[in-house]
């Protein structure tokens, strides 16, 4: 009988090391693509396997495709060797008109079968292929605390039941990976397994995600290359449908030391935006995300608001408003700040009228919307409070825990949402709507 158990404890401990965990998916830079990322804590060969299962409504059952991956190996502990080993493989040839079923493997020990959609970034040949509308989840500052078990239950439960298209987390993840010698960062990445073995996960980085100059968040997530972000996933963009995206790093503006990387981002930024403009025929809309606001309207007595929302945005708006108005931005999301807040269309400090302004649309923007979605459930007993005293820009504040859903319906109609995961309901929205692919910005001195 001590043999059997003890037979059973070792299969569980070696179970343990070699079983594939924290599994989650993400876009790369080419299209028809969706990449894998899992975590052993064993250097064991890793493989994958996919196969489509739904094409339109037609059932496509057919064999797996097995695929080899790639194995690096983390020192996830700040004190001690403690290693583990992150792998990754790549499902190709994706047709975007189909639902894929998958498994990771290290060693012919598989993981269970997860799904994913083959609809990925397009480019201006593929664009067509599929355009219909699509909703992505769009937050920041989350972590596995209390507070942060709100959003896991409800986007859980949404997983189950939505359709949607990917997930776009903007930065202050798992507060913070590296405590506890890397065991919160394993905690967290197995919290949105669920989520995020589903729907890709994407990325930029937060203060809370910088230790060892963003080690983690650099080795934990498999961001889209772009020839000039060396493999950090700071900052890259990518098409879906009628929109483009670009995540960035606000952290790269505030530290002296990271100033040639700063100088990079905003270059590539400049050339990024200038190619989605020569596109906008087709991708009318442009839409950035970041961790740090550009604006927001905290109480100046609240701790840490002085910073948050008036020298932090002090030193991004002169290096990147200009480029978002003249650039004809439409939607700029953010974070960092712990509670939720949408704004008008602003350029320097001033609301800039639509063509029409409702309390819940804006029809021809003539300037981007600030929307700042930071209240996933920080590591914090509760959110930062909504203003009492809020800018004249401000729209709707809450400090409820939650996150948006961002549906872009065609190339004239944007729906924003906000959801409380406590009361389980949509407490905020706002449509933009417009009729041409951009505004036309002229400077205010
Ligand atoms: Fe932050």
């Amino acid at each position: 009988m001590k043999l059997v158990l003890f037979l059973i404890g070792i299969g569980l401990t070696l179970g343990g090391y070699i079983y594939p965990e924290q599994i989650h998916l993400s876009w790369t830079e080419e299209i028809s693509q969706v990449k894998v990322t899992w975590v052993t804590f064993l250097d064991l060969p890793p493989q994958a396997a996919y196969r489509p299962i739904l094409c339109g409504n037609v059932p496509s059952p057919s064999n797996f495709t097995n695929i080899k991956g790639e194995t690096k190996k983390f020192r996830e502990s700040k004190i001690g060797y403690k290693y583990q080993y992150i792998h990754t493989a790549v499902f190709g040839n994706l047709l975007p008109t189909c639902w894929y079923e998958y498994k990771v493997g290290n060693f012919g020990v598989w993981s269970k079968t997860f799904m994913f959609s083959g609809r990925t970034p397009d480019t201006a040949e593929t664009f067509e292929t599929v355009n219909d509308p699509y909703t992505l989840v769009i937050f920041g500052d989350w972590g596995t605390g209390p507070i942060g078990q709100y959003t896991k239950h409800l986007l859980g439960e949404e997983t189950l039941t939505r359709d949607y298209l990917g997930i776009l987390h903007m930065g202050d993840i798992a507060y913070n990976m590296e405590d506890e010698n890397g065991r919160v960062g394993d905690t967290y990445l197995r919290m949105i397994e669920p989520i995020a073995a589903t729907y890709p996960y994407m990325t930029a980085p937060g203060n809370h995600d910088s230790y060892g100059n963003f080690t983690h968040y650099k080795n934990r997530f498999s961001m889209p290359n772009n020839g000039v972000n060396e493999g950090t996933g700071y900052f890259y963009s990518f098409n879906l449908g009628p929109a483009h995206f670009i995540m960035y790093n606000t952290n790269s503006y505030f530290k002296d030391y990271r100033k040639a990387e700063a100088e990079v981002q905003t270059q590539w930024l400049i050339n990024d935006l200038a190619e989605a403009n020569k596109q906008r025929d087709i991708r009318p809309w442009i839409i950035v995300l970041a961790h740090h606001p550009l604006y927001c309207s905290q109480d100046w007595f609240e701790e840490g608001s002085q910073e948050d929302c008036g020298e932090q945005p002090a030193v991004l708006k002169p290096i990147l408003e200009d480029l978002f108005y003249s650039n004809s931005v439409d939607l700029a999301m953010q974070a960092h700040v712990h509670n939720y807040e949408r704004d008008a269309a602003i350029y320097k400090n001033q609301t800039i009228p639509s063509q029409y302004d409702g309390q819940n649309i804006h029809i021809n923007p003539n300037a981007p919307i600030y929307i700042t979605s930071g209240n996933a459930g920080n590591y914090l007993e509760h959110n930062d409070p909504a203003s009492t005293t809020p800018q004249p820009w401000a729209r709707f504040l809450s400090n409820d825990y939650g996150y948006g859903r961002l549906t872009v319906y065609n190339n004239t109609h944007l729906y924003w949402e906000q959801f409380s995961a406590t009361a389980l309901t949509e407490i905020d929205y706002v449509w933009i709507v417009k009729d041409q692919p951009r505004y036309k910005p002229s400077l205010i001195n």
